[in-house]
């Protein structure tokens, strides 16, 4: 027989007989198999390699045929050199496919040694969502961002300068009255508000245009039905060349029939803010009883004509402070407020959210009751 039949002869033996070896043993005999020699001898695995490095190897049985080649006359070089590939390709198949079979018997044995049934069912793991505030959070700031806005933040922490003095509310100024803060120390405060970031922001973008959206947490002393300590609020800052209230108006009230639906309308109440000149309110008509006042027909449990809840009878939410930039805010900051002008805004999130959905007192968004999140 010519070496190279032998060969062929001796692989299909050794290759076969491994393999009935393998697919002889239960799978409650595989673990001992898979993981040591013990009586048996070496292990499927170990066997599988040696076998695999006698015909494949660098010094193996294959290779030395085709090193032999070489004293073979010119002529029946090709001839030679076609049958030991065959030979090479018929080893490699042989041997992938035995590799298969001892991985699946590992697998079963491991198994079989094991308290793990793989039939059981699996267990549900429940998915969480995000938290209302979160989620209304999260829908602001993607309208501001496609409005082509910039996301900014500020610290909760901060100096005195840029929660109140930079914002025109100097050490005296009545208006700190109204916002119940928490003092760290003489110069520290939790933030009451995200107007700092106003302060911050333009300090480290002198002169050029801003659009930015800040959404954040902020601290007061304060603590029944519609107020927690700590809430959030969402700020925004425009400032440009020729800026009006106009604009302001504009992007309101895209923003608000985005957030509330399409019928939505709006009004500005005047008001007062230290840090804008002039100051408004802004209120959305209600959504619910679509600004009359009264729940409309065919709301299920709630007859009609009952005096809505949301609004309380009034037909508008308060949503938030506004207004155009004071000119002394730009004074502190060191811009030119003949050059620029601008318009800011600050509304609650924990309000907005609680208008939204109809939730009537503010412990729920922080109470973390599933039975309450899971409706969102
Ligand atoms: N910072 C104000 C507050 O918390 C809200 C506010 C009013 C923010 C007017 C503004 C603004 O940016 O222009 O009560």
């Amino acid at each position: 027989m010519q070496p190279i039949d032998e060969i062929r002869v001796r692989l299909d033996g050794d290759v076969q007989k491994l393999e009935s070896r393998v697919a002889g043993k239960s799978a409650a005999q595989a673990p001992a198999l898979a993981s040591g020699p013990e009586e048996e001898g070496p292990t499927p695995a170990r066997q599988f390699e040696d076998l695999k490095v006698r015909y494949l190897g660098k010094k193996g049985e294959i290779s030395g045929l085709l090193r032999a080649m070489g004293t073979l006359p010119a002529e029946e070089r090709p001839g030679f050199g076609k049958l030991v590939n065959e030979l090479r390709d018929r080893a490699e198949a042989l041997f992938a496919a035995l590799q298969e079979r001892i991985q699946e018997m590992e697998i079963a044995g491991s198994l079989a040694g094991s308290k793990l049934d793989p039939t059981l069912p699996g267990y549900r793991v429940p998915l969480g969502s995000l938290h209302p505030m979160s989620q209304v959070r999260e829908e602001i700031i993607a309208f501001f961002q496609g409005l082509g806005f910039e996301l900014a933040v500020a610290p909760e922490v901060d100096n005195d300068w840029y929660n109140f003095e930079a914002l025109n509310i100097p050490p005296d100024h009545p208006s700190r009255d109204m916002h119940d803060t928490f003092y760290v120390d003489d110069k520290v405060v939790l933030r009451t508000h995200t107007s700092n970031v106003q302060v911050h922001y333009m300090e480290t973008h002198p002169d050029q245009p801003i659009r930015i959206i800040a959404p954040g947490f902020v601290y007061r002393v304060d603590n029944d039905a519609t107020h927690s300590p700590m809430f959030q609020q969402v700020e925004c800052l425009v400032v440009d060349k020729d800026i009006s209230f106009a604009n302001l108006k504009g992007t309101l009230f895209l923003w608000a029939r985005h957030m509330f639906g399409a019928e939505t309308t709006m009004r500005f109440r005047p008001s007062y803010f230290p840090f804008t000149e002039p100051s408004a309110e802004m209120d959305v008509s209600c959504y619910f009883c679509k600004g009359t006042g009264t729940v409309p027909t065919g709301t299920g449990t709630v007859p009609a004509g009952t005096g809505c809840r949301v609004c309380k009878q009034t037909g508008w939410i308060e949503i938030g402070g506004c207004g155009s930039v004071d000119p002394n805010v730009f004074g502190k900051v060191g811009w030119d407020a003949e050059k620029y002008t601008g318009f800011a805004f600050g509304f609650g999130i924990d309000r907005i959210t609680m208008l939204k959905y109809g939730i009537p007192d503010i412990s729920y968004l922080t109470r973390n009751d599933n039975r309450f999140l899971r409706q969102f």
